[in-house]
């Protein structure tokens, strides 16, 4: 295979268009054409590294033919031809895209030196490109490997989330089923008060292992069917810590420890475990308590009945700002998500 660079020579006038030729024929492969337009045919249908083109021909002038060239084949570097009298137009030129000029009569070495050095720049230009395009291409096998590795730790989380509910599910069915709606709720919430995107999917499947540390409560205490006593409810009040004894040995759960921990505070600090108020609660663990309470009220217990829509929403007024976060209570009151 020849691998000599190919020379493209573009000029009107036969002595100037052979006199080049003969310069250059035996060091690249070289084609002639007499004017820009049967040029850029040849260019269109073979690979040109370098334009040798006069400025001044009839039909189409080097300088338009320069401007088609370059938009159409960016890479090629074009030399152009010109006489004495044209020199400024010559000097124009380069602005144009052209590498450089020579000025007729030309010097034999001076056409090979130019020539070379064009075809240097091209060479130099090919490589610049070709090295970005291997970067271009790593960084995006890179970026492949990491949405992979993105979506096998999405798919391990999802899989211990569940894991998780169904251990719930196993010990207390109605925790499990009252989880599951605590989590659309909370999801619905967090949307409806602008949440980022990534941050509600984290507060739904906080929201599905909330009462994760019922496991660790007695069943016989979990599913009595009357009024705790106070060392029932004391027990009772141990569940999100025993929570987040569970998950936090999962460092890719740590997202939900907040809503696990703090789902009990309320806004007025009367809550528990620490008796954090207002903000110091985190939204997320303010948005589950709210989807919580909710979600109680309106189920029917063995001990109660199902409160209406009606009566929830009064109870939710009249304790937004005590038990409740009022912004996230005025969603559901100003009817922004729907309950059911
Ligand atoms: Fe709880």
């Amino acid at each position: 295979m020849d691998n000599k660079d190919a020379i493209l020579v573009i000029d009107d006038e036969l002595a100037p268009r052979e006199s080049i030729r003969m310069v250059l024929k035996d060091h690249y492969e070289v084609s002639t054409a007499t004017g820009a337009h049967e040029g850029l045919e040849m260019m269109h249908d073979s690979h040109v590294d370098l334009v040798v083109m006069d400025i001044k021909m009839p039909r189409m002038d080097g300088i338009t033919a320069l401007q088609e060239i370059k938009s159409r084949h960016p890479d090629t570097e074009v030399v152009l031809l010109t006489a004495y009298a044209s020199l400024e137009t010559a000097r124009d030129a380069i602005r144009f895209g052209a590498f450089d000029y020579l000025i007729k009569p030309f010097d034999k070495d001076d056409v090979l030196l130019v020539v070379e050095k064009g075809l240097q720049k091209r060479r130099a230009n090919t490589g610049l490109k070709l090295e970005r395009d291997i970067l271009l291409d790593r960084a995006s096998y890179l970026e492949e490997q990491v949405g992979k590795a993105r979506s096998n730790i999405m798919t391990c989380y999802e899989g211990t989330v569940n894991a998780l509910i169904l251990t719930i599910d196993a010990k207390d069915h109605y925790t499990f089923n009252h989880s599951n709606r605590v989590s659309i709720i909370s999801a619905r919430l967090a949307g409806a008060m602008g949440v980022p995107e990534r941050m509600i999917k984290e507060i739904e499947n906080a929201a599905s292992i909330h009462d994760i540390g019922k496991i660790g409560i007695e069943e016989s205490i979990l599913k009595k069917n009357g009024k705790l006593t106070l060392d029932e409810y004391t027990e009772i009040k141990k569940h999100p810590a025993i929570g987040v004894r569970i998950v936090q040995s999962v460092p890719f759960l740590e997202d939900a420890i907040p809503v696990i921990h703090y789902h009990h505070e309320r806004y007025d600090g009367k809550g528990y475990p620490e008796g954090l108020k207002g903000e110091e609660t985190p939204l997320s663990a303010r948005i589950v308590m709210v989807a919580d309470a909710v979600d109680a009220m309106m189920s029917s217990r063995p001990y109660r009945d199902a409160l209406t829509l009606q009566k929830v929403m009064k109870e939710l007024k009249e304790n937004a700002g005590t038990q409740f976060d009022p912004e996230v209570v005025n969603v559901i009151l100003e009817g922004k998500i729907p309950l059911s």
